[in-house]
């Protein structure tokens, strides 16, 4: 018997396509010669942290293989990270309990952490490697806010405004090359630009979080910086549900005299990232923050995911979609490019 199908005439070939985009994909040698984003060490910064009385790093369990340094393995790591042609290392300070105020007063301290950090950071690899210092109170402050407090518990913009420029100078003294405001405060931008200005400062540059949105993954880092934060961020940091408003940021940080602009996090904001990065007439900066890095350590410590090409994946595409910089916990990991 015949089966039904056998017994159809044949349709009509199907007509060869003419353009076939496959050809351009045949061989790693084709796909090598046309790449349109490549990642280069150069444009990685490594985000660190240093932290007060101890005499030996510490692990940090949400954030596989970062720990908190002593002020020599801090110095270790900056030559390593200089040595592989890194772009930049960012400095978190990590103070001791009793050293933690209302105002984070310790941040603004010659002999606060974070100052003897990058000191001791420039002192090692001189200009070598760009040295960046976050310009923030939360983790000098014992409520664990970016700003000061009004008497009623709220997040004081103006007053804060001071505190930043006496920290971003201090930061600036201490051999910083870039500050980076994180705080979201109105106006942080125009008033460090003025304060490190008449404090004969002027070459010391500013990378503006412009766009940082109130993240849940930021999770990992607030282990990494022992933060005592009660409540959340959300009446300075931005709401996730906002995309205008991020170019909007970005807009006014700009207008304040930002260096570069940096949109936080990155991978669930590539659309604030590609709007940024297409008005932007400075450097645009993202930063794959703790929570982004630490999910993909974590499948890939279950076997569910490939640890480097899902970290090479993620930093190429955020590349991709505009960033100029990338600021990455995996940025020794990522191989050079030849
Ligand atoms: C605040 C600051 C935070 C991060 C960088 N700077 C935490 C926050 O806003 O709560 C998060 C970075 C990360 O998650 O990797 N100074």
């Amino acid at each position: 018997m015949t089966l039904h199908h056998e017994s159809r005439t044949p349709e009509p070939s199907t007509p060869t396509p003419s353009i076939r985009p496959r050809r351009l994909r045949t061989t790693p040698a084709m796909r090598n010669l046309v790449r349109e984003t490549r990642l280069a060490r150069s444009q990685l910064v490594l985000p660190v942290f240093v932290r007060d009385g101890q005499d030996a790093p510490r692990p940090i369990s949400s954030l596989p293989g970062v720990v908190q340094h002593t002020l020599d393995s801090l110095c270790a790591e900056a030559e390593r990270a200089a040595s592989a042609g890194l772009g930049g290392m960012m400095l978190f300070g990590v103070p001791r309990e009793e050293d933690k105020d209302a105002a984070g007063s310790a941040g603004a301290r010659p002999d606060g952490i974070l100052n003897r950090g990058l000191a001791a950071v420039r002192d090692a690899v001189g200009d070598d490697l760009v040295v960046m210092a976050d310009t923030c109170l939360d983790e000098f402050t014992d409520h664990g806010h970016c700003g000061l407090l009004t008497e009623d518990g709220r997040v004081d913009n103006d007053a804060t405004l001071e505190a930043y420029v006496a920290l971003a100078v201090s930061q600036a003294d201490a051999g910083a090359h870039v500050v980076g405001p994180s705080g979201m405060m109105d106006g942080q931008v125009r008033a460090i630009r003025e304060g490190l200005d008449a404090a004969g400062h002027a070459e010391v540059a500013i990378l503006a979080y412009a766009a940082k949105y109130a993240s849940a993954f930021y999770g990992p880092f607030r282990e990494a910086v022992g933060s005592s934060l009660q409540g959340d961020r959300r009446t300075y940091q931005q709401d996730p549900a906002n995309r205008r408003e991020g170019l909007r940021e970005a807009l006014l940080d700009l207008a304040e005299g930002a260096d570069l602009v940096m949109v936080k996090p990155a991978g669930s904001y590539l659309d604030v990232l590609a709007d940024v990065a297409a008005a932007s007439d400075v450097p645009v900066a993202a930063y794959q923050v703790s929570g982004e890095y630490a999910m993909i350590c974590a499948a890939a410590e279950r076997g569910w995911i490939d640890r480097d090409a899902a970290l090479a994946e993620s930093l190429t595409c955020i590349v991709r979609a505009g960033a100029d910089l990338v600021l990455s916990y995996a940025a020794l990991e990522v191989p050079a490019v030849r």
